[in-house]
């Protein structure tokens, strides 16, 4: 595996597979990587001829100074796991690399409600941050395709919008949630979980997979009321929302009328720690 910090550098070895009309998939991350990562990058292995990872702890993308500072960091162990997964190219640009001094750091791009609801409305400017810096990874790496987990569906969908309000020559390919054995979704930040908080965590998992067992039976409110009080017989959990919603819109649903467009996202804090997860009610 050939490792880059710089944009010059990386740029010279993409631009040689690109004269040869060969694919390169991408798989941006922030580290700590884990098998959810690892499912993303299995998969562009599979569909492209050069697989490239980056490491980036953006910045800009973070609304809390704690949560950025304590925000997991292993380079070494990440490298190690990349280069037993064969894959091709890391990319782990500093900070001054992506956002050289003076340079402007904001996208003027409407997204319209999908970066103001859920997320948007508890971390304002987060996803304007992941856009900025998936666009400036696109601008350098130029992929086929870029690949992005379904947890993270908010912010799938913010790529997916600017992808086609900017015509981006990129396929954004959606991959699955992966889960620990108990169900939670596999993050990076489940590494900053005490041992007690981490049995605790399994819980948001079991909320879901109540909300998709009585999806289409209960009416929709009632439904999403009644989840919320299941998350929070757990006291320890501090929950900023659960919402049953539209998956294109992302905004909430009224009735069960378009079954395979419904959602349930939840975000909540334990301990210091926020997770998400999110989950498609019928499919
Ligand atoms: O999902 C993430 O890890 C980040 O938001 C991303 C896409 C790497 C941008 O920093």
């Amino acid at each position: 595996m050939n490792t880059y910090i710089l944009i010059k550098d990386i740029q010279k070895e993409l631009q040689g597979y690109l004269d040869k009309n060969l694919s390169i998939g991408f798989v941006p991350t922030m580290g700590a990587l884990h098998d959810g990562h690892l499912s993303l990058l299995r998969r562009s292995k599979q569909e492209n001829d050069v697989t490239v990872c980056s490491i980036f702890v953006n910045p800009i993308q973070f609304t809390n100074q704690q949560d950025l500072t304590g925000y997991p960091r292993m380079i070494e162990q990440d490298s190690k796991l990349l280069t037993e997964e064969e894959i091709d190219i890391l990319f782990a640009p500093e900070v001054d690399e992506m956002y050289p001094p003076g340079e402007e750091s904001r996208m003027d791009l409407d997204f319209g409600r999908l970066d103001k609801v859920m997320e948007g409305k508890y971390r304002p400017g987060h996803f304007n941050g992941v856009a900025v810096v998936v666009r400036k990874f696109f601008d350098i790496i130029r992929p086929a395709r870029a690949y992005f987990g379904k947890k993270d569906f908010q912010q799938l969908t913010v790529i997916r919008h600017m992808v086609e309000a900017l015509q981006l020559p990129v396929e954004i390919v959606p991959c699955e949630t992966v889960r620990e054995s108990d169900g939670l979704a596999m993050s990076s930040r489940n590494l900053m979980l005490s041992i007690s908080e981490r049995q605790l965590a399994s819980r948001i998992y079991d909320v879901l997979m109540f909300t998709k067992a009585n999806a289409g039976s209960v009416p929709v409110k009632k439904l999403q009321v009644m989840a919320q009080k299941r998350l929070a017989e757990t006291p320890e959990f501090r929950i900023d929302y659960f919402e049953i919603v539209d998956k294109q819109t992302l905004l909430p649903v009224g009735s069960w009328d378009c079954p395979e467009q419904i959602l349930a996202c939840t975000a909540l804090y334990l301990g210091e720690i926020r997770l998400i997860d999110n989950m498609e009610l019928f499919s």
